[in-house]
């Protein structure tokens, strides 16, 4: 059955552009966020992999590692890595990880055969510290994924874990959040002692704590 979330991420060891790379290890205690490509040298995989290599200052800032994968082996991916330096002006600059025996694709459901047998879909997979999948996305191969709502997820995602809040619809860090239903007017007044906006009894809203 494919990983739901709350699942715990599978452990593997697989060729990388890094060398062989065991997933627990590289990964330590940091957030991750897991990608598969349909393929090397290919297009659209090329431009998320160049934006990923210059959005990786803003994922490090959150405390997360980025890692990709690509149903060929490792050769393959060393040269295309210099197509995406060329093309892109950014080179690679996380690992990529090799699946030529699609271990890993097979592992975490990323080849999804009615829409094609032998390349990946467009996978992303947000694990927590604790290797806990809190984020899944699947992208048809024709569509370049949006990377900034990956950040915007993971912002979410890393303050509701610290406050008892929830994000509304197209939130973004620093914009006004809810407070969650669980919580009663009598504990919001200790947990937001400057106050709150009351739309519904259901529907709270505060500044963004922190
Ligand atoms: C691409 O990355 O451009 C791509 C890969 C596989 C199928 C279609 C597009």
């Amino acid at each position: 059955m494919a990983l739901q979330l709350g699942d715990i991420a599978p452990d593997f060891t697989q060729d990388s552009t890094e060398g062989s790379l065991n997933f627990y290890t590289w990964a330590g205690d940091s957030w991750v966020v897991l990608f598969s490509h349909p393929k090397d040298f290919t297009p659209v995989c090329t431009t998320e992999l160049g934006l990923v290599s210059k959005l990786k200052p803003e994922f490090e800032k959150r405390g997360v590692k980025v890692i990709g994968l690509s149903v060929d082996p490792a050769d393959s991916h060393q040269g295309w890595a210099k197509d995406i330096e060329e093309t892109q002006g950014a080179a690679l600059n996380f690992p990529l990880i090799a699946d030529h025996d699609r271990k890993v694709s097979d592992l975490y459901g990323m080849i999804h055969p009615n829409a094609s047998d032998t390349l990946t879909v467009r996978s992303v997979f947000v694990l927590d510290p604790q290797k806990k999948v809190r984020l899944t996305l699947t992208y048809p191969a024709s569509t370049g994924r949006n990377f900034d709502e990956l950040l915007r997820v993971i912002d979410s995602l890393q303050l509701t874990d610290k406050h008892k809040v929830a994000t509304p619809g197209n939130w973004k860090h620093g914009e006004d959040v809810i407070i969650v239903t669980s919580v009663t007017n009598e504990q919001a007044k200790e947990l937001f002692p400057a106050g709150w906006v009351e739309h519904k009894p259901y529907l709270r809203t505060v500044k963004q704590p922190g």
